[in-house]
C-alpha cells in the first residue's frame, strides 16, 4: 500500500492584539518614519519642483530644509527616491560637486556616501538592505543593512545596481544596467550583470 504523507498545515501568524498594532503605528509616525517634519515639509516643496530643472533649488532643499548632508556645488537634478527617509539626514552624504540625475533611490537604511565629484545617473539603485534567505513560506527573512560607498569621481551610469555593503572605487564608472554585487577597484571600467570588470582606466 503506498502510504501518502499528510501535509503539514500552512503556518498561521497570530492576529496582532490592539496593543501591538499600537506599538507599530507609533514607531512608524511618531518615531519618525512618516511625521518627520523636515523631511514632510521638503517633500512639499520638491513636489513643486518641476524635474529637470531649477537644479540649485531643489539641491537646497535637499540641503537647508531636509538636512541632509550635500557638499558645496553638488547638483540634484530631479526628485530622489528614498528608502528609510526619516533616516537620510543622517545616513546619506553628498560630496562637493556631485551630480545626482532625476529619479536615483537612495535606501537610506545604512550609511550611503557618495564621493566628490562622482555622478550619479538617473534610475540608479543605491541598495543597503537584504534579507537572509528564510524558508520557502518566507523567503526574505531577517533584515539588516549594510553601507554603500560610491568614491570621489565614479560615474554610477543610468539604472545601474549597487548592491548593499559594497564600494565602487573613486574614478570607477558603473555601465548603464549594471549590478554591482562586489566591490568595484578604483578607475576601473565595470559592466553587466554581475558587473564583471571590462577594463582599467
Ligand atoms: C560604459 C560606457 C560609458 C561605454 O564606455 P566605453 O569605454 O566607450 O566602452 P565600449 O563602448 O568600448 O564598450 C566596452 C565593452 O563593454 C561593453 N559595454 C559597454 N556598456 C555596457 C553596458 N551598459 N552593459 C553591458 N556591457 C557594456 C561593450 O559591449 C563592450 O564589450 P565588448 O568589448 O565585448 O565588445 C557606456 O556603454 C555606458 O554604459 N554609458 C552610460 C550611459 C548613461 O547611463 N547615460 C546616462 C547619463 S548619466
Amino acid at each position: 500500500m503506498i502510504q501518502t504523507e499528510t501535509l503539514a498545515p500552512p503556518p498561521t501568524h497570530p492576529s496582532p492584539s490592539p496593543l501591538r498594532w499600537w506599538r507599530r503605528l507609533h514607531e512608524e509616525t511618531l518615531g519618525g518614519a512618516i511625521f518627520a517634519p523636515r523631511p514632510f515639509l521638503a517633500n512639499v516643496l520638491l513636489a513643486l519642483l518641476p524635474e529637470g530643472t531649477l537644479s540649485v533649488l531643489r539641491t537646497g532643499v535637499y540641503r537647508h530644509v531636509w538636512g541632509i548632508r550635500v557638499g558645496s556645488g553638488a547638483v540634484i537634478m530631479g526628485r530622489l527616491a528614498f528608502a528609510s527617509a526619516h533616516l537620510a539626514a543622517q545616513n546619506v552624504q553628498i560630496g562637493s560637486r556631485a551630480v545626482l540625475n532625476a529619479r536615483v533611490f537612495i535606501d537610506a537604511a545604512a550609511p550611503v556616501n557618495i564621493g566628490d565629484g562622482a555622478s550619479i545617473g538617473h534610475d540608479a539603485l543605491l541598495i543597503t538592505t537584504d534579507h537572509a534567505i528564510g524558508l520557502p513560506e518566507f523567503r526574505a527573512a531577517e533584515r539588516f543593512e549594510k553601507p554603500v560607498t560610491v568614491g570621489a569621481g565614479a560615474w554610477i551610469a543610468a539604472g545601474a545596481k549597487i548592491l548593499p555593503g559594497r564600494t565602487v572605487g573613486a574614478g570607477a564608472v558603473v555601465a548603464a544596467g549594471a549590478v554591482v554585487t562586489k566591490d568595484v577597484a578604483e578607475n576601473t571600467l565595470v559592466a553587466g550583470v554581475p558587473a564583471r570588470k571590462v577594463r582599467d582606466l
